[in-house]
C-alpha cells in the first residue's frame, strides 16, 4: 500500500508584520465584528474580501433562533461579494473574531461549509484565494488557496 502525504503550507506571523495590502483587508474584517448578529453564540465573526478591481466587501454571521438557518461570516461576505460584483474575482479573504472578552488572541479558521463555498469561489473565477486568518497574537496566512484547507475535496470536476 502507498503513503499519500497532503501538505498544508500556513505562514504565520504576528499582525504588524502584514503588509499595508492585506492588512487592509483584515482590518475590515476586524471591523465588522462590530455589525455581527450574534445573539445566541455571542461570537462575533466578521469577514472581509478584496476583489479584483481592489474594492473591499465585508460581511458577518447571522444567527437565527432556528440555529441552522443562521449564517458564517465568510459565506455572507462571499455570496454578497459575488452577489453585487459577479465578474470580480475574490482575490483575498480575511476572517477576524471577537467575544465579549475582545478579540481573538488565536485566529479562527473557517468552518467545512464555508471552505467548500471558498473553493466554488475559486473554481468560478479560475483563481486561488489568499486566506489570512486574523488572530490578536499571530496571524495565520494561506498562500496557496482553500485546497491546503481542504484537501481531497470534492468539487465540479467529478460532476463532468
Ligand atoms: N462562525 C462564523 O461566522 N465563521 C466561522 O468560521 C466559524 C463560526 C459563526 C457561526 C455562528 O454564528 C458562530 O460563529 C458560532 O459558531
Amino acid at each position: 500500500m502507498k503513503e499519500m502525504i497532503l501538505q498544508t503550507k500556513v505562514l504565520v506571523c504576528p499582525y504588524g508584520e502584514l503588509t499595508d495590502t492585506d492588512r487592509e483587508v483584515v482590518d475590515a474584517a476586524r471591523a465588522a465584528t462590530a455589525n455581527s448578529y450574534a445573539i445566541y453564540s455571542h461570537f462575533n465573526v466578521g469577514a472581509a474580501v478584496r476583489l479584483g478591481s481592489g474594492i473591499i466587501v465585508s460581511g458577518t454571521n447571522q444567527e437565527n433562533a432556528a440555529y441552522p438557518s443562521g449564517i458564517c461570516a465568510e459565506r455572507t461576505t462571499l455570496f454578497w461579494a459575488n452577489s453585487q460584483y459577479p465578474n470580480e474575482p475574490v482575490e483575498t479573504l480575511a476572517i477576524a473574531a471577537r467575544t465579549e472578552q475582545g478579540e481573538l488572541e488565536v485566529p479562527i479558521p473557517p468552518c467545512g461549509a464555508c471552505r467548500q463555498v471558498i473553493l466554488e469561489t475559486e473554481k468560478r473565477f479560475g483563481r486561488n484565494i489568499r486566506i489570512i486568518l486574523y488572530g490578536a497574537r499571530q496571524c495565520y496566512i494561506i498562500e496557496d488557496g482553500v485546497k491546503a484547507l481542504l484537501p481531497l475535496s470534492f468539487n465540479a470536476d467529478f460532476l463532468e
